[in-house]
């Protein structure tokens, strides 16, 4: 198949040729009519767009393709977010239920009937994809979707997976099973991957802001893929195939883990040289070019930096090689939260006290700051630490009022308010998660010790200790 390049009048499209600064779109040149007749569609708005998996990744995009005039139907397994989205309400702390609500009224409504499958023209995949027990690729939530949408496929639909995963899954999983229904992919149906980059909470950037990379299994593919998100994207990058765009993904989050695990790793030699590691990269950040700060941390947390590195190992040792740039952050990373609670220890050891029987309040349990997602949270884990030293823990969490229930960790507690007498009570506040809603200023006031595992304190103070 031949791609040509044409003169478009699209100026949100990237060209694929660093090389010239021309905004132009890279056409099919025989353009099938079921390319052209989707095409069309998206183009007219009239295309309707089938969301698979509205959490995180798939609601704002929701929102964003209803914003930009566009019907869409949300598919979920979840009962329970059915019943809430098109009741109007959110189940995400920074989704307001108000645009849920105009959402349903334009036409929005969520369903578990993936018959529903059938009346779109788009269908666009954002699943989780976790590890499994052995820290595995768990691929069965996109296998699954994409088994559960194969009976209502038909000719003139695009598939997008946008859900994080290893360079081979659009084409080794999803292709075959499509092509086994008698479709030729980039006639029949359109396959891309397009990468989800969603970055909650973070207030400089929204779906539409945040480039999209584009990998089409055939040029015709590319081109649809194209068409479909250059309509709600302000900037679209195409690559020359699915696994350059599984591949993109995977590259920079690991590129934020293993920069993680290095700034974690440095934070324990300055720790040991008692030099402050917050103040050492925000000087180094002060370079304008060939440094990008990071900062350390408990440990990493979310539903990706932990896991999509390891898509990357499993998949490379297919091909004979170990990814140990990804092992060692890892193994850095993963031994945090004991790095910090010998701190605590040996901070309370230094006041006289046990860790045994220390009332120790944890100040954050979200994996990140002013986001209500505690997936793989460092904060669980230095709280089940704590629990295992016998020490009496409590936890302040302005978005968890009470610690849900959790595959591997089952805590019950209850969130305690931060108020002066309260935090007077503790022997120890420990900052696990830097939420902007906490009073810093009252809890330094008022704690008998901090540790501070985010650099929320830059100035030294006999009740604080960095970790
Ligand atoms: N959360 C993020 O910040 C983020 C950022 C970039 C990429 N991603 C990637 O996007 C993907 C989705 O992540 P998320 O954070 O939105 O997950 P999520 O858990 O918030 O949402 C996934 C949704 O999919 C639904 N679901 C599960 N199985 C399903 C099935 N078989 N059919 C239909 N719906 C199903 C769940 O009920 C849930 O509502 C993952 O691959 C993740 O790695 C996430």
């Amino acid at each position: 198949m031949r791609m040509g390049r044409i003169c478009s009048d699209d100026s949100r499209i990237t060209n694929l040729d660093q090389t010239t600064h021309h905004k132009e779109s890279i056409l099919y040149s025989s353009a099938p009519m079921h390319l052209k007749s989707l095409t069309d569609k998206i183009k007219n708005k009239s295309a309707l767009v089938g969301v698979i998996g509205l959490g995180y990744v798939g609601l704002p995009l929701t929102l964003r393709f209803i914003k930009m005039g566009f019907k869409v139907v949300g598919l979920d397994i979840d009962d329970s977010k059915i019943k809430l989205l098109n009741a109007g309400k959110s189940y995400i702390h920074h989704i307001a239920a108000e645009r849920i609500a105009e959402a349903v009224s334009k036409g929005f409504s969520a369903t578990t009937d993936f018959s529903r499958a059938k009346d779109c023209d788009a269908l666009i995949i954002c699943v989780p994809t976790p590890l499994d027990k052995h820290r595995e690729p768990d691929l069965s939530y996109v296998t699954d979707t994409m088994d559960a949408c194969l009976p209502y496929l038909r000719p003139g639909q695009i598939v997008s997976l946008e859900s994080t995963t290893y360079p081979g899954t659009t084409d080794e999983e999803l292709q075959p099973r499509i092509e086994k229904r008698g479709f030729k992919i980039g006639e029949d149906i359109f396959l891309v991957h397009s990468p989800e980059r969603e970055d909650p909470g973070n207030p400089n950037f929204t779906t539409e802001t945040i480039p999209k990379i584009c990998g089409g299994i055939t040029p015709a593919c590319l081109e649809a893929g194209v068409a479909l998100y250059s309509q709600v994207i302000n900037k679209v990058v195409p690559v020359s195939s699915t696994r350059a765009a599984e591949l993109t993904k995977l590259l920079e989050n690991i590129h934020r883990v293993v920069n993680i695990g290095l700034v974690n790793e440095m934070k324990i030699v300055a720790d040991k040289m008692d030099i402050d590691i917050h103040e050492v990269i925000r000087a180094a950040a002060t370079k304008p070019f060939g440094f990008t700060p990071y900062f350390p941390g408990p440990g990493i947390g979310g539903h990706c930096i932990p896991v999509d590195p390891f898509y990357l190992t499993w998949k490379a040792r297919e091909y004979g090689i170990n990814t140990k740039f990804i092992e060692l952050a890892g193994e850095i990373n993963t031994n945090m939260p004991d790095w910090v609670i010998r701190k605590t220890v040996d901070a309370l050891n230094e006041r006289g006290k046990s860790i045994k029987d220390a009332k120790v309040l944890l100040l954050g349990v979200a994996y990140k700051k002013n986001v209500d997602d505690i997936r793989e949270s460092p904060a669980m884990e230095l709280l089940e630490l704590l629990i295992h030293k016998n020490a009496r823990v409590d936890y302040s969490d302005p978005f968890f009022p009470k610690l849900p229930q959790m595959r591997k960790h089952k805590i019950n507690r209850e969130s305690v308010p931060i108020t002066a007498e309260n935090i007077a009570k503790f022997d120890c506040v420990l900052i696990a998660t830097n939420h902007d809603a906490f009073d810093y200023a009252l809890i330094k006031k008022n704690a008998q010790l901090i540790v501070d595992t985010r650099g929320v304190y830059s100035e030294r103070a006999p009740n604080i200790v960095k970790a």
